[in-house]
């Protein structure tokens, strides 16, 4: 047996992916709001007996494997290796030379973060200290010291790790001479979501040192912009209170979880990408409170945020963070600064920020379009309304007034292009696609459907007899997904309706190919076969006529 049908007979689908999301029965499947893209009613279904999910949604299914691929935005032989582990199944005598590579880098990272908490000497201890971290919070998040030099070059190669493959770790750099990747640094290993050490974030001592800090560069398993720092950690808290606290710094989430705020994760300094979103997103969150500082760079960083936030359905709190620079700082001189505060929407915190008593209509009027551009951004329009609303109370211009503008802002590229396009499936198979759904999910249909195979594109007829599994599978699910709620006269109508369509567009397409027929005998000259063709033609187009009757 092969290791993908070990896994999937040891791991059933449905247990699998109710790990993840919220699945809801729905005849003899289950049915969920779809995880990959957003919608408000459920059409993603998974087939316990059958072990596949779709979503008809966006149009993504597939096994258990393709589940955690897509969920976890990772590869094939990894989803293949973290499934193997769960079931129990020993994988290394699966694996192939990729999965060799990433083992290699996992092992190489774990062999660093040991030197590097090793050398976590008493000045850093002290620097740390006076962060404001304690000693389990170090630990726990494996902090550690990096020293200047070849050390770690030169520890990891006596382990027998060659200096190629040291390097491919980001962990050591050869020109102009082979010294450590890291030097004079504090380490704070980034951790991918199952905790596995994926690279490491160095901080400088000095700050003369730059840039602050030094990340490693990217790998086959490091890729920054897919990282959450802490998340490994907070996403428990994150599932179960459907909030989290989004902070920059490697340094503030520590201080937050320290702080008991275990549903905090950071960015480090990148802008939000779609994939760390969706990773929120999918774990259930709905609110995300940023912490911010008030000044211009504090406003802009939120700004920057509420762009890539307002196109994902969150709901976006500001946490202001007073005199505080960041929330390290806040917690390191209030511990229960986060407890205390009360987060406002975003768009109190903007408009409280833009909008004075005592500033100039020029300003004021350069402030409220700028304003409205943020709002234009918001993907709902109830939403967009909603604020606008509450933009004339503050501003005492008349919503109308506020409405217009905003119809005039143009909506950015990058955000209508949000919208999935979708390519054209030609008439005939979309008919075939329902009526073979509706004929698997309801097996009565099926001697009516092998009745009328005649007029099935070849394509179908295939389907019908051949043995693709796969294929009918998933138009079975697709039926029962789309078919559930309606009665048996009801679906009776519909199967006929559909095989009427069907030989429609049948005659539909035997007519355009008669009409060219009869161009070339006309171009020739053969009257008889003209004459011939002629009648077909019409007769083709009279049975078109009568299934239309009956429709
Ligand atoms: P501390 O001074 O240690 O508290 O750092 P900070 O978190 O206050 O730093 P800052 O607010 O300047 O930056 C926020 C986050 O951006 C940091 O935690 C880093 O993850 C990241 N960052 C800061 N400086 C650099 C840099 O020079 N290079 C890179 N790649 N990232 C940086
Ligand atoms: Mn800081």
């Amino acid at each position: 047996m092969t290791l993908i049908d070990q896994i999937k007979e040891k791991i059933d689908i449905v247990e699998f992916i109710s790990e993840y999301i919220r699945l809801v029965p729905a005849g003899k499947n289950y049915k969920a709001l779809c995880p990959f893209h957003s919608e408000k009613t459920p059409s993603f279904m998974v087939s316990r007996e059958k072990q596949i999910w779709h979503c008809f949604g966006c149009g993504k299914g597939g096994d258990v494997i393709k589940f955690l691929m897509e969920y976890e935005h990772i590869g094939f032989q990894e989803a293949l290796k973290i499934l193997a582990e769960k079931a129990g199944i020993e994988y290394t005598r699966y694996s192939t030379l990729d999965q060799k590579k990433i083992d290699l880098l996992y092992d190489l990272n774990s062999k660093a973060k040991d030197f590097f908490k090793q050398n976590l000497n008493s000045e850093v201890l002290n620097y740390l200290k006076t962060r404001g971290l304690n000693s389990k919070t170090i630990q726990e998040f494996e902090l550690g010291f990096a020293p200047a030099g070849d050390n770690l070059t030169i520890h990891l190669m006596n382990l027998g790790y060659s200096a190629d493959e040291i390097v491919s770790a980001g962990l050591a750099k050869i020109k102009p001479k082979t010294t450590d990747f890291f030097q004079n640094r504090i380490i704070f290993p980034i951790y991918n979501q199952f905790g596995k050490i994926v690279g490491f974030s160095g901080r400088s001592l000095k700050e003369k040192q730059q840039p602050k800090y030094l990340n490693s560069p990217e790998t086959l398993i490091f890729n920054k912009s897919k990282i959450l720092y802490g998340f490994h950690k907070s996403k428990a808290e994150i599932r179960k209170t459907e909030n989290a606290f989004l902070v920059e710094g490697q340094m503030d989430f520590l201080m937050c979880w320290q702080a008991g705020i275990k549903n905090a994760v950071a960015t480090s300094g990148t802008a939000l990408t779609n994939i760390q979103l969706n990773l929120l997103k999918r774990t259930g969150v709905n609110k995300i409170i940023v912490c911010f500082d008030k000044d211009e760079a504090g406003i802009n960083a939120l700004e920057k945020y509420l762009e890539n936030l307002a196109k994902m359905d969150f709901e976006i709190l500001a946490l202001d963070l007073g005199k505080f620079k960041d929330p390290a700082e806040a917690i390191l001189s209030e511990p229960d600064f986060f407890k205390k505060s009360q987060p406002k929407p975003v768009f109190r915190v903007l408009f409280d920020f833009y909008i004075k008593p005592e500033q100039s209509w020029e300003i004021r009027k350069k402030n409220v379009l700028h304003l409205l551009s943020l709002i234009k951004q918001l993907s709902s329009q109830l939403e967009q309304y909603h604020i606008i609303q509450q933009l004339s109370l503050k501003t005492k211009i008349k919503e109308s007034i506020l409405l217009d503008e905003l119809e005039r802002i143009k909506t950015s590229p990058a955000l209508s292009s949000n919208l999935v396009s979708k390519e054209k499936i030609p008439r005939i198979d979309l008919i075939c696609q329902d009526l073979f759904s509706l004929a698997f999910s309801n097996k009565q249909f099926l001697p009516s459907l092998e009745e009328h195979q005649e007029f099935l594109p070849p394509k179908w007829q295939e389907i019908l007899h051949g043995n693709n599994n796969q294929e009918i599978n998933l138009l079975e699910l697709r039926g029962d997904y789309k078919f559930q709620n309606i009665d048996q006269i009801e679906m009776e109508k519909l199967f006929q309706e559909l095989i009427n369509q069907l030989k429609i567009e049948f005659y539909k397409n035997q007519g355009e190919k008669l009409k060219s027929k009869i161009e070339l005998a006309q171009q020739n000259g053969n009257l008889n076969e003209l004459n011939k063709l002629l009648k077909e033609f019409q007769a083709t187009y009279q049975k078109i006529n009568l299934i239309k009757k009956e429709l």
